[in-house]
């Protein structure tokens, strides 16, 4: 099938305002992908959409891009700066203006802003049924790094034996960046410091020492841990995993099945992908939907 005369589109930056135009049209975009391949939406309404674009669109740890063809908003992009790692995401494009070059070029603004600025790479997590956002990304340069399942649900294992759980604190910060870079060769301090002063950040400690992080058990948390048994004992602690559900990377074969012998259930696939610095991280570990 051949593509239809692409629009004349216009990149800009985004402000507060455009939250409502942008959220229907991530909640538009997201429930048809969704839909068309016979998985939930990945958000509950437009309200939800609107309201993370909203606090994403103010926030000063966030570049966020809005596209525009003859004065209409027609997609939008974010890039999370809060690293030297940048993470892209949420991108959609208002399903009537979809295929036709709009997201290449709101691809191409936060790439450009993370290059500009120095980022030592740039990553993001894709729906595993999508082929355009694949074939997208592949094309932009993003190579596939690691296949994840989200799973949700509540497991029976209530904790594991020598490994104590709690809320983190200021003071673990450092701690936690430490084990980070250890993991990683980076770390995510703004946002585990964001995260301990929104109370969704834990520690898992073990022969009084921390052993693991987590920014919150949710679509939009990421876990770091030593070992596995750190990382489960995290897991084990929610009642319940924020939005669509946690990522467990499907390769660690032996964190995926002791969730599926706890009775979580996978609810999509995604795939991790990355340009620029990636290292294979050297622990255990569950990136957030942005990576
Ligand atoms: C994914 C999304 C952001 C892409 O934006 P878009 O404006 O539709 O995409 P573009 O037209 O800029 O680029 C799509 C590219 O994929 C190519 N493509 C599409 N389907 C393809 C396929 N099956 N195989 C290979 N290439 C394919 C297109 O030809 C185009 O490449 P080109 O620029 O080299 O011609 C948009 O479709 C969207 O909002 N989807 C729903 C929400 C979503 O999934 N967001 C991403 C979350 S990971």
């Amino acid at each position: 099938m051949s593509r239809e005369t692409p629009p004349e589109i216009v990149v800009r930056t985004a402000v507060p305002e455009d939250a409502p135009a942008c959220g229907q049209i991530c909640y538009e975009a997201f429930a048809a992908i969704s839909t068309a391949h016979g998985f939930p939406c990945d958000f509950p309404g437009p309200e939800a959409t609107t309201g993370l674009l909203s606090m994403m669109f103010s926030s000063p740890g966030v570049y966020c891009v809005v596209a525009e063809s003859g004065g209409r908003i027609v997609g939008s992009n974010a890039l999370d700066e809060r690293s030297v790692i940048g993470g892209v995401g949420p991108i959609t494009i208002d399903t009537s203006a979809q295929n036709l070059g709009v997201g290449r070029k709101l691809m191409q603004a936060v790439m450009d802003r993370a290059n500009n600025r120095g980022a030592a790479g740039i990553r993001l997590t894709q729906a595993g049924f999508h082929n355009r956002s694949l074939a997208l990304y592949a094309s932009l340069g993003f190579d596939v790094r690691e296949p994840l399942a989200c799973m949700q649900g509540r497991t029976r294992e209530r904790g594991l034996p020598g490994c104590t759980v709690r809320p983190a604190k200021p003071d673990d910060v450092d701690p936690c960046n430490t084990l980070s870079r250890r993991v990683h060769g980076f770390d995510r301090g703004v946002d585990l410091a964001q995260a301990i002063e929104q109370g969704t950040a834990q520690v898992v400690e073990r022969e009084g020492r921390i052993t693991g992080y987590t920014t919150h058990l949710a679509f939009f948390g990421h876990s770091t841990a030593e070992t596995n048994v750190d990382l489960q004992s995290l897991i084990a602690s929610a009642e319940s995993f924020a939005g669509p559900g946690i990522l467990v990377p499907s390769r660690n074969h032996v964190l995926l099945r002791w969730c599926l012998t706890n009775g979580l259930r996978v609810v999509q696939p995604l795939t991790l992908m990355s340009t620029g610095l990636y290292s294979d991280p050297s622990g255990a570990w569950l990136p957030s939907v942005l990576f």
